[in-house]
């Protein structure tokens, strides 16, 4: 009896680690973790888009420089003309309406600029 006892427990423990050796994450793998991701920057108006546009469409939407055209140093401003922002800046140079007026063209990653912006919410800040 006491030796059919001695023979189920060591059964049961022998089940037992062989089960719980499957769920337990190898030690590989806790070892070398994945390397964190990157920090998410969003992109805000008074961070990335007002220099930029202090320094593209300056001085006609700067107040600040005695501009006297759309005020695209107001935040609210910028964000009621997104629209019609993004199409001019997009347009070339001799197009109806293009944007920097005057001035050549945007390059691709100030254009990313305005687009950052507006993907990551049209943040203030
Ligand atoms: C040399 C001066 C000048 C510069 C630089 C300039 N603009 Fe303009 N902008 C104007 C003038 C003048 C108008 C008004 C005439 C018109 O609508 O085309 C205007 C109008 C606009 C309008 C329409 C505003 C409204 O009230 O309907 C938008 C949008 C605009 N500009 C965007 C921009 C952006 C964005 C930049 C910078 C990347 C820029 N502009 C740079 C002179 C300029």
């Amino acid at each position: 009896m006491k030796q059919l006892l001695f023979a189920v427990t060591l059964t049961a423990i022998v089940i037992f680690s062989a089960c719980s050796e499957k769920t337990i994450p190898s030690k590989t793998v806790m070892e070398n973790p994945l390397p964190a991701p990157p920090p998410v920057v969003k992109s805000t108006f008074q961070g990335t888009l007002l220099p930029m546009i202090q320094a593209k469409c300056s001085p006609c939407h700067t107040p600040s420089k005695n501009g006297n055209k759309a005020n695209f140093e107001n935040f609210d401003n910028v964000v009621r003309n997104t629209n019609p922002i993004l199409i001019r800046i997009q347009k070339n140079p001799g197009d109806r309406g293009f944007m920097p007026q005057r001035n050549s063209k945007l390059t691709n990653d100030e254009l990313a600029v305005f687009m950052k912006w507006v993907n990551d919410g049209s943040l203030e800040k």
